[in-house]
């Protein structure tokens, strides 16, 4: 296998790789396994594997996942179709910077996405490394983060757009999850900047260290959180993957952000991703 680094911040693609064999191979596995913990995402080329074969191949990770909105493959439990078609004008909502299911308690580890069909030209990925993001970051910020955690909503986000009553029953069923700011990553001991658009407020923040007469301190509570989000838009934490069908993506979802460029409609643009279950963040 060869490994051919695509940026300084995060990623590189795969090459002289068949998934499949993988499933089976622990030595590959292995191997793959290590460079996406070095990479936060890897690329795979011309991939022409089963839907059996990507759930296989993402299971040796850990357990998957469905999601609660977006639907799965009946036949393929875990394997989340991201379908955007002309008939679903509703569903091609503006993408935003984010790390997968933070509204979880124990958000993924991470997801295998494959492109089954992309447009001629747009429907990108870029991901933003937020290992570098925390490293970068003001030593004033990183001192008044340490200790700060957050509240991450699906209500707020893909509930949005539902009639009240639904709204609230994914809520009563996806409570928000509170995380720690600043997250340790479970394999590499690595500090992480760990909020993302689930990310409504911060749950910890009104102490008297931080609030003088009512008022917060400088900078308030809702511009830290928002200037911490918009870490993950900068260039140079980034790298952007352009999909052919059969290219895959790998990432680690608890040092990485994503996003996906909704700029090619009216064409059509099918991913299955499988979701592999996470742990709680400290
Ligand atoms: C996702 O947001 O998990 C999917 C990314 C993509 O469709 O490129």
């Amino acid at each position: 296998m060869q490994v051919e680094q695509l940026t300084c911040a995060l990623g590189a693609e795969l090459v002289g790789v068949n998934l499949a064999d993988a499933i089976h191979d622990d030595g590959l596995f292995a191997e793959i396994r290590a460079a996406l913990l070095k990479h936060r995402v890897v690329f795979l080329r011309d991939q022409e594997i089963t839907r059996a074969e990507h759930v296989a191949f993402a299971r040796r990770f850990g357990e998957l996942e469905d999601h609660p909105v977006a639907g799965s493959d009946p036949e393929h439990p875990g394997l989340v179709r991201i379908y955007k078609t002309p008939d679903q004008p509703n569903d091609r909502y503006e993408n935003s910077w984010h790390t997968d299911a933070t509204w979880r308690e124990a958000p993924p580890f991470g997801a295998v996405l494959r492109c089954v069909e992309c447009p001629p030209v747009g429907g990108d990925t870029t991901w933003a490394n937020m290992v570098l993001a925390y490293e970068n970051l003001p030593d004033q910020i990183k001192t008044q983060i340490a200790d700060l955690r957050a509240r991450h909503s699906i209500e707020a986000s893909f509930g949005a757009a539902m009639p009240i009553e639904k709204r609230l029953a994914l809520h009563a069923q996806y409570p928000d999850a509170e995380h720690p700011v600043v997250r340790t990553h479970p394999d590499t001991g690595e500090k992480v900047l760990f909020v993302n658009a689930f990310a409504t407020h911060f749950s910890n923040y009104h102490t008297p260290g931080r609030v003088r007469f009512g008022q917060d301190a400088n900078p308030g509570a809702g511009e830290l959180l928002r200037y911490l989000i918009s870490q993950a838009c900068i260039p140079e934490y980034q790298v952007r993957w352009r999909w052919k069908p059969n290219s895959i993506a790998i990432w680690d979802n608890r040092s990485t952000q994503h996003y996906a460029v909704m700029d090619y409609a009216p064409c059509h643009r099918k991913m299955e991703r499988a979701g592999i279950v996470g742990d709680k963040p400290y």
